[in-house]
């Protein structure tokens, strides 16, 4: 598989193009889990909500998990000693994923915490609090070889930014903004570094690590979203004139 490219493919079998051990750091946001919300009666039609569970087509929370868990064994697989992994998850599927983490292999480090200083806001006639909280379990694979240190302030489980809004908005429902992503892809790796991720939806994983010097591969199995990833693709290129590589593609 040549890198820097994104796949359109579904990553389960995608999986066998990469080599073991040839992974430094693996940056990734699963679909997430859709039938929970639905149970909670007239809530799939709230923007707040739907926004965080559109990615379905798993019978039950079961076959999720099982799914979830086969690919964390590939990235054990793929992954070289000492990387590390941050994957998102919903704050109803952390303890799940804490745990099938560990059971890949990997160890367990810290929970993070995504507040969204601009979240949708919640209709008060439901009796919910907003969905300010995003949350990402960092684990490794043995004791992570990159740590790079920065002002002890940086270094909580904790980022406060607003969902993306602007020009950085594009037309997926749980993109995440590159502000939070690339604090932790700076700490965890190095330029030159290869960075996967199997669920890559927008592109944010392939555009962060164009823009801190990484190298990506990845997946993403949705035709449109694929579109958007060019686009990113493209519009990177168009602000950073100088950059020396090669224009990454979809494949
Ligand atoms: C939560 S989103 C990722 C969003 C991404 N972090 C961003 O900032 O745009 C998960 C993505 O995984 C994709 N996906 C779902 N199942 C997949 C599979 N088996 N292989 C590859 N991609 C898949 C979905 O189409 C979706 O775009």
């Amino acid at each position: 598989m040549e890198i820097n490219n994104v796949y359109k493919a579904d990553c389960l079998p995608g999986f066998k193009n990469i080599d073991d051990e040839s992974v430094d750091l693996i940056f990734t946001d699963p679909p997430y889990y859709q039938n929970r919300a639905q149970n909670i009666i007239n809530l799939k039609n709230h923007r707040d909500i739907v926004t965080e569970f559109k990615f379905d087509g798993y019978a039950s929370e079961e076959k999720y998990l099982q799914f979830i868990e086969q690919v964390l064994r590939e990235c054990y697989r793929v992954a070289k000693n000492g990387a590390s992994g941050y994957l998102w998850c919903g704050d109803d599927f952390v303890s799940y994923i804490n745990r099938i983490v560990e059971k890949a292999g990997f160890q367990f480090r810290k929970v993070i915490h995504w507040h969204k200083t601009n979240p949708f806001p919640a209709i008060h006639t439901r009796k919910m609090f907003a969905n300010s909280m995003e949350l990402i379990v960092h684990f490794s694979k043995g004791t992570p070889k990159t740590w790079n240190y920065k002002q002890v302030n940086e270094m909580h489980n904790f980022i406060e930014a607003p969902i993306c809004t602007g020009k950085e908005r594009k037309k997926h429902q749980t993109q995440k903004p590159l502000k939070v992503c690339i604090p932790f892809i700076e700490i965890s790796s190095n330029a030159g570094d290869l960075i996967l991720d199997p669920f890559m939806g927008s592109g944010t994983t392939a555009v962060a690590a164009l823009a801190t010097g990484r190298n990506f591969t990845g997946f993403e199995i949705d035709d449109d979203y694929c579109k958007i990833i060019n686009e990113r693709f493209t519009e990177f290129l168009l602000q950073n004139p100088n950059f020396k590589g090669k224009k990454p593609e979809i494949r």
